[in-house]
């Protein structure tokens, strides 16, 4: 009689709040052949018959994607179960169909009708599906055997009614709202012994337990676990094979009749019990755990030898005032994931060895900053004893392989990174010396070693532009590489280190020629033809094997050993992000070669000027990146270098679409050939700065200009010389904008895009930036540093004057 009310009563409610679904609704019993679809209305879920639990879509963020799950359906927010599949959890797209079938148990589609996720059932035909008031979805057979059920295969939380079974075990979330399993995890090991542990994702690799219950056989016979229970008058114990009950915690006063009760191990690590009201007016929400374990100060008991700790590689574990852990970062350090403190921290700095030793004396780098008893225990690679604290300080200040020092009671310990396990204990006593870059303005990318056993590398590619020479009938073409053939410098702001014994920076790597021949398969695949030789194809066989570029100098004298090397050694030892990364070089005999990171999306020219237009935001980035680029090579590296042949063609797109800026550097190669001819220039506008027909000195302008030709071919996505088209004003591209400009007609230039006529602001910028860089005059030019600074928006820019005073 009571249950009939009570489901009566549902029925009444639910015709006024959840009009569908009632119709379908039967004693939480689903028929086969039923579905639910993801969306936000009421059909995308199942009730249980007191309306307690849901089965179907939850949502999740705001992107129309859909959580297959089990939640409390009066009270927002929160998810009991969800389906997942290996580490990750199962989610629909909107309008995604969840059926319940005969034969495959629970089966949900795509939109498109693409299998997303499958029950399976272990053997047997489905006769129904039961939503029940436990929080269990359970598909039954005729004899209402379960076949498959929630419980079962349980995710975070563990609900009354359910039992964990040996080697079954309940995963953490990555965070609050990140349903991808995270490291903690609660097992019942196959001894019987209940633990809690992390794992090494995205392997089950297990470190050692931060809690256990014991209940292994010990001396009394039986006396290991059979199974985690949680009773449904809210006792949760380790049932033992002979009986006996080893109990965690009882409902702690807390009545579990009109309570919602749940266990959950949260995605720091902690496994609570958590109450909330059944019957509630207003914002009721979960109370503060009524038990928790480890109850002790889990930063303090998480300690692994083969794991991270509670929080993430370089990071502090600490004890909140509710005895939950927080993570936070040394100074000189951020986290990885601002949104997840639990993920770890990064140093805002590059340390190491060759890496100190490019920047010269170590004592100008590193702040020596004091922490008062944290500690990393397991990042030790010595111990020195009996030792003095200054001594430890000043031991691993002197030392590129120590990033921390800790020492307490005659004892230093040094440590390298990553630094794993870190807490604060203030029972050490103990002095931490952690070291700090001094100046972090050059953050540079790690430099990324030449391919070797080590590293696998990022395989890139380098190519080189090979419609110029064949197809160009545009004089400036030829003419820009003509005069970039002959005439590059590299100006030094400091003299090399040794000039008598060239050695190269140990980050180059020597190739023999016939290493080289093998590797290119006979120089059999040709990449590209350029101003400096040819291109091929290459693979190393390291590893796996590593995709390389081998470009064969054309032009390179025999007797200049010593600068080709000095020459090799200032572009070995750029390293930046919008820059191709050499990787070694074969010298041998007539031979010439180097050999670079292959880039596997091509030349920005192909990117630029093929039938599909890239979007505004890739260009817009792209032409952030190669005046990145430019700026480190005028100002930023050891050397100055001035590119001289800055064209779409000799930037090329990483693939992440990062525009990497090559061939620069290698002007005295070059230079070196005196047999080289040079033509006479006639004035002509192409990338090339008009100094180069003037006879006045070249400098790092030079590049400023070409990089505003560029910059106009990225917002228009045109060539800077077009006589195809039959329009004679538009031919030359830099001209033309110029009218624009002047006109106000801006919306021709980017042929009415509408992203880039959104974004109006950014488009006048640019444009105006491009003017100023392809003044004739030098010394209007901005800088590269200054162009960086007004297209990031940092300075103003000015109203550009009209860039060709004199000849037009
Ligand atoms: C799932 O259910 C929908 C709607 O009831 C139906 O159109 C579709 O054929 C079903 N798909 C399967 C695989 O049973
Ligand atoms: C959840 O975390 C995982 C692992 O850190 C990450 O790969 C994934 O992108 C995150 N998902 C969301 C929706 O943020
Ligand atoms: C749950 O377990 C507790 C403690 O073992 C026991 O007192 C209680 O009777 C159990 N409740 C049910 C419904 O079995
Ligand atoms: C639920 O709340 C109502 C009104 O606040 C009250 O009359 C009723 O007794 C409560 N029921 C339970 C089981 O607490
Ligand atoms: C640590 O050693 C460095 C290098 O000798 C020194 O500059 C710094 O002051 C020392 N710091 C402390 C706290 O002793
Ligand atoms: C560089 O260091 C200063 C002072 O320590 C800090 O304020 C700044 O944020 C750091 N910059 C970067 C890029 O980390």
């Amino acid at each position: 009689m009571a249950v009939a009310l009570s489901v009566e009563m549902l029925f009444f409610s639910s015709l006024f709040l959840l009009p569908i679904s009632v119709f379908s609704q039967n004693n939480g019993r689903v028929a086969v052949g039923s579905s639910r679809t993801a969306s936000t209305g009421d059909s995308s879920s199942w009730l249980s018959p007191s309306g307690d639990f849901a089965f179907g879509f939850s949502p999740l963020g705001n992107n129309d994607l859909f959580l297959l799950s089990i939640w409390y359906a009066k009270i927002p927010e929160t998810v009991v179960w969800h389906a997942y599949e290996d580490n990750n959890p199962v989610v629909a797209p909107g309008g995604s169909i969840l059926n319940l079938t005969a034969n495959g148990g629970l089966v949900l589609n795509n939109p498109q009708g693409g299998e997303i996720w499958q029950s399976g059932t272990t053997s047997g035909t489905v006769a129904i599906g039961v939503m029940k008031d436990t929080g269990n979805f359970v598909l039954q057979d005729e004899n209402s055997g379960s076949l498959w059920e929630t419980f079962s295969n349980p995710t975070d939380t563990f609900l009354p009614g359910q039992t964990i079974q040996r080697n079954g075990k309940l995963s953490s979330r990555q965070s609050k709202t990140n349903y991808t399993k995270g490291r903690f995890q609660l097992r019942l090991q196959d001894d019987g012994n209940l633990v809690l542990n992390t794992v090494n994702l995205p392997t089950d690799f297990a470190n050692n337990p931060y809690f256990d219950t014991e209940t292994t056989a010990g001396t009394v016979e039986g006396s290991e676990g059979r199974q985690l229970v949680f009773n449904s008058s809210g006792y949760m114990f380790v049932l033992r094979e002979n009986g006996g009950r080893f109990t965690l915690t009882g409902p702690q006063g807390v009545s579990a009749r009109d309570n919602y009760i749940r266990a959950t191990l949260d995605f720091d690590g902690i496994f609570a019990l958590y109450s909330h009201p059944k019957n509630f007016t207003g914002n009721a929400d979960w109370s503060s755990p009524l038990w928790y374990k480890p109850d002790d100060d889990i930063c303090q008991t998480l300690l692994e030898d083969m794991g991270v700790g509670v929080c993430g590689y370089n990071s502090v574990c600490k004890l909140k005032t509710d005895n939950r852990p927080t993570c936070e970062c040394p100074e000189g350090f951020s986290f990885l994931d601002p949104n997840d403190i639990y993920r770890g921290c990064k140093p805002d700095f590059i340390q190491g060895c060759e890496e100190d030793e490019l920047q010269g004396p170590r004592k100008d780098l590193y702040d020596v900053k004091v922490l008062t008893n944290t500690d990393w225990p397991t990042s030790d690679y010595v111990q020195l004893k009996p030792f003095t604290a200054d001594k430890c300080n000043e031991s691993c200040f002197q030392d590129c392989l120590c990033a921390v020092a800790v020492f307490r009671s005659e004892t230093c310990w040094k440590k390298k990174l990553p630094l794993s396990n870190g807490r604060v204990d203030v029972s050490l006593n103990s002095k931490t010396f952690i070291k700090v870059r001094k100046d972090n303005a050059t953050l540079q990318p790690p430099p990324k070693p030449i391919p070797d056993d080590k590293e696998k590398s990022r395989n890139a590619v380098i190519r080189v532009e090979s419609a110029l020479l064949g197809t160009s009938i545009f004089v400036n073409f030829v003419l820009s590489s003509a005069i970039c053939l002959g005439i590059f410098f590299i100006f030094r702001k400091k003299p090399v280190r040794s000039s008598t014994d060239i050695v190269l920076d140990s980050n180059l790597r020597s190739f023999s020629y016939k290493e080289l021949r093998e590797a290119t398969n006979g120089f059999n695949e040709e990449l590209g033809k350029g101003a400096f030789g040819v291109v091929f194809k290459g693979v190393m066989q390291i590893g796996s094997g590593v995709e390389v570029a081998v470009k064969k100098l054309n032009y390179v004298m025999q007797d200049v050993e010593k600068e080709f090397k000095t020459e090799l050694k200032v572009i070995g030892q750029t390293h930046h992000k919008n820059l191709v990364r050499l990787f070694g070089y074969c010298d041998e005999g007539q031979q010439r070669l180097l050999v670079y990171e292959f880039l596997r999306n091509g030349t920005l020219a192909s990117f630029l000027f093929s039938d599909i237009k890239p979007s505004w935001r890739q260009r817009i980035e792209i032409a952030y990146g190669v005046a990145q680029g430019l700026l480190y090579l005028h100002e930023e590296c050891s050397t100055q270098i001035i590119h001289c042949d800055i064209k779409p063609q000799n930037i090329l797109l990483d693939d992440y679409y990062t525009a990497r800026i090559s061939d620069f550097g290698l002007a005295k190669l070059l230079l070196m050939n005196q047999s080289q001819t040079h033509t006479a220039i006639r004035g002509t506008k192409g990338y090339v700065a008009p100094e180069w027909f003037r006879n006045l000195p070249i400098t790092t302008k030079v590049d400023v200009y070409s990089f505003g030709v560029v910059l106009l071919e990225i917002i228009c996505c045109r060539r800077s010389v077009d006589m195809e088209g039959n329009c004679e004003e538009r031919a030359i591209l830099t001209y033309w904008v110029y009218d624009c400009y002047v006109e106000g007609g801006l919306d021709a230039v980017v042929d009415c895009e509408v992203e880039a006529m959104g974004d109006r602001t950014t488009l006048e910028k640019f444009v105006m930036v491009a003017i100023w860089c392809i003044q004739e005059d030098p010394s209007l030019r901005p800088t590269m540093k200054k162009v960086v600074q007004m297209l990031e928006g940092v300075v103003e820019v000015p109203v550009p004057p009209c860039p060709s005073p004199y000849t037009r």
